[in-house]
C-alpha cells in the first residue's frame, strides 16, 4: 500500500470522538476504498486523555499541530470563530488541507478562508458543516452541477426540529426537550444558536452560495427562531392541514411578475431571498414529515425538478461520516503515489469551494425582509362583536391580500375570539401595513400573531 495519510483531529468533543470511533470501526473499508493507510498522528486537546491510543500524540498546542510535518490533513472540530479561524488560516499557510464542521466560521469568514486556500493550493472541505450526515454539499456542488437552482428549502437544524417534533407529538415542554438534545450531543455549545435560528442561518448561507454561485453573505440572512411558537398555533395549523416547521429558504426571484407595479401585493423585486424562520407547510409534503433530529433539504432546480435529501442532521456518527467523506476525497486529491507532497496534488480534479469558479461568483442582490414574498398564518384576537370579521377581511382585501382559509373559534375569554386566517403569498411590506391596520381596530386586541406559510410548490 502507498504512503499513509496522516490526520490531525483538533477537538475531542462529540464530533472529534465520533471521527476516532469511525476510523477504528471502519478502517478496513476506508483502506479498501482509498488504497491508503489512514492514520491519526496527532490530536489537539486541552487535557491529556487516557482513552486515546498511545501511538497518537496528544498536544494542547493546536497551532503547532496545524503546522506539523507529521500531518497531511487537519480536521478542525473545536468550533467557534476565533481560535478555529487562526488555526485554519495557519494550517492553510502551512500547506495543509483542512476538513471542518464549523458552519459558523465558514458562514462568517468563508470568503477569506477559501481565497487563502486557493492561493495556497489547498482545500477546505466542509461537508459536515451542513445537515450532518446528509451529503448535501457534494450533491449541490457535483451531482446537480448541470442544473440551475430556483430555490431550496431545508430543515437544517436537528435540535430545533427535535424540539418542535416532541412538543407537537408529546406536548413536552420546550426546556425539557432542549436539555435532552444537549445530552444527546445535538445542540451547539451555545444552544441559543439552535433555538434562535442562527445555526440554521449559518448553514443556509453556505447552501445558498453553492446553489446560486454567490459569495457567502451570512449577515444578509433574515433569521427567526422557534422560541415564540406556541402549542396553540401548532394545533390550529394542524387543524387547517399544515405543520409548523423551522425551515431555511434560499429563493431566486427573477423580478418578472407585475413589474409595472400595478399589483402591490406581488410586485416582485429581482434578487435572492435568504430566510430562516418557522413556517407552515402542507402536512402532506415529505418535508412536513421530517421529524426528530432528522434534516432534509428540498432542491428545486432546472431541468431536474424537485429532489429531496434526508438523514440525520446532528450527532456523532452522522457528523463523523461527513467529515470522513471529505477526508476520503482529499486522500484521492493527494494522489496515490508514494510521495504525497502537495506539489503532486491534483487540484484540477477538485470542485471549487463554492462549486463555481471563484471569479465567476455573481453579485445578485439579497432581498430585504420587506421585499420577501410568502403566504401568512395570522392569529387575530377579536371581540365577539357583529362585523369584526368583515372589518378584518376588508383590510386584507383593500390591501389586495388573498385569503385562503379562515377559522374562527368560539369565544373563550371575556368575549374574545381567536380568528385564524391563512393568506396566499404577499410581499411582506404589504402585509406589515395590513397588520398595523388590523391591530388598530377597536374590535381587536393585542398583537396579531403571524407565521409565514410556504406551499413548497
Ligand atoms: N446543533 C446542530 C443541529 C448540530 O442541531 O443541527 C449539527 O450542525
Amino acid at each position: 500500500m502507498s504512503k499513509s495519510i496522516k490526520l490531525a483531529i483538533l477537538g475531542l468533543g462529540t464530533v472529534g470522538t465520533g471521527v476516532i470511533n469511525l476510523i477504528s470501526d471502519n478502517l478496513d473499508e476506508l483502506k479498501r476504498r482509498s488504497g491508503r493507510d489512514i492514520i491519526i498522528t496527532e490530536v489537539g486537546t486541552r487535557r491529556q486523555r487516557d482513552d486515546i491510543d498511545p501511538d497518537i500524540t496528544q498536544n494542547s498546542d493546536l497551532m503547532a499541530i496545524a503546522a506539523s510535518d507529521n500531518v497531511d490533513i487537519v480536521i478542525e472540530v473545536i468550533g467557534g470563530t476565533t481560535l478555529a479561524k487562526d488555526i485554519i488560516l495557519h494550517a492553510i499557510k502551512n500547506g495543509k488541507h483542512v476538513v471542518t464542521a464549523n458552519k459558523a466560521l465558514l458562514a462568517e469568514h468563508g470568503n477569506e478562508i477559501f481565497a487563502l486556500a486557493e492561493a495556497n493550493n489547498v482545500h477546505v472541505a466542509y461537508e459536515a458543516a451542513v445537515a450532518g450526515g446528509i451529503p448535501i454539499i457534494k450533491v449541490m456542488r457535483e451531482a446537480l452541477a448541470a442544473n440551475k437552482v430556483d430555490w431550496l428549502a431545508g430543515i437544517i437544524n436537528g435540535t430545533g426540529n427535535f424540539i418542535m417534533t416532541e412538543m407537537r407529538d408529546k406536548g413536552r415542554p420546550f426546556a425539557e426537550v432542549l436539555a435532552e438534545a444537549q445530552e444527546l450531543g445535538y445542540a451547539e455549545a451555545d444552544p441559543t444558536f439552535d433555538v434562535e435560528g442562527i445555526d440554521a442561518a449559518h448553514k443556509l448561507a453556505l447552501l445558498a452560495s453553492i446553489a446560486f454561485g454567490i459569495p457567502l453573505q451570512f449577515d444578509q440572512v433574515y433569521c427567526e427562531g422557534i422560541t415564540d411558537i406556541t402549542l396553540q398555533d401548532v394545533n390550529y395549523a394542524e387543524e387547517l392541514g399544515y405543520r409548523i416547521k423551522h425551515v431555511g429558504f434560499a429563493v431566486r426571484r427573477d423580478g418578472n411578475a407585475n413589474s409595472d407595479g400595478t399589483d402591490q401585493t406581488h410586485s416582485d423585486s429581482a434578487g435572492i431571498e435568504l430566510r430562516v424562520h418557522p413556517t407552515l407547510i402542507p402536512q402532506n409534503t415529505l418535508l412536513a414529515n421530517v421529524n426528530g433530529v432528522k434534516n432534509a433539504v428540498l432542491v428545486n432546480s432546472h431541468p431536474l425538478g424537485q429532489t429531496l435529501y434526508y438523514g440525520d442532521g446532528a450527532g456523532a456518527g452522522a457528523t463523523a461520516s461527513a467529515v470522513m467523506a471529505d477526508v476520503m476525497d482529499l486522500v484521492r486529491v493527494l494522489g496515490s503515489e508514494a510521495d504525497s507532497s502537495h506539489s503532486e496534488t491534483n487540484h484540477g480534479h477538485h470542485v471549487p469551494h463554492l462549486g463555481f469558479i471563484p471569479d465567476q461568483l455573481s453579485d445578485t442582490p439579497i432581498l430585504r425582509a420587506e421585499q420577501m414574498i410568502t403566504g401568512y398564518y395570522l392569529r387575530v384576537h377579536a371581540y365577539d362583536n357583529p362585523g369584526v370579521l368583515a372589518d378584518i377581511t376588508r383590510i386584507l382585501s383593500d390591501a389586495g391580500i388573498n385569503i385562503d382559509a379562515i377559522l374562527q373559534k368560539p369565544a373563550h375569554k371575556l368575549g374574545q375570539v381567536p380568528v385564524i386566517i391563512l393568506t396566499l403569498p404577499v410581499v411582506e411590506s404589504q402585509m406589515n401595513l395590513a397588520i398595523e391596520k388590523i391591530e388598530k381596530l377597536e374590535a381587536t386586541t393585542g398583537k396579531v400573531i403571524r407565521i409565514r406559510l410556504d406551499e413548497l410548490a
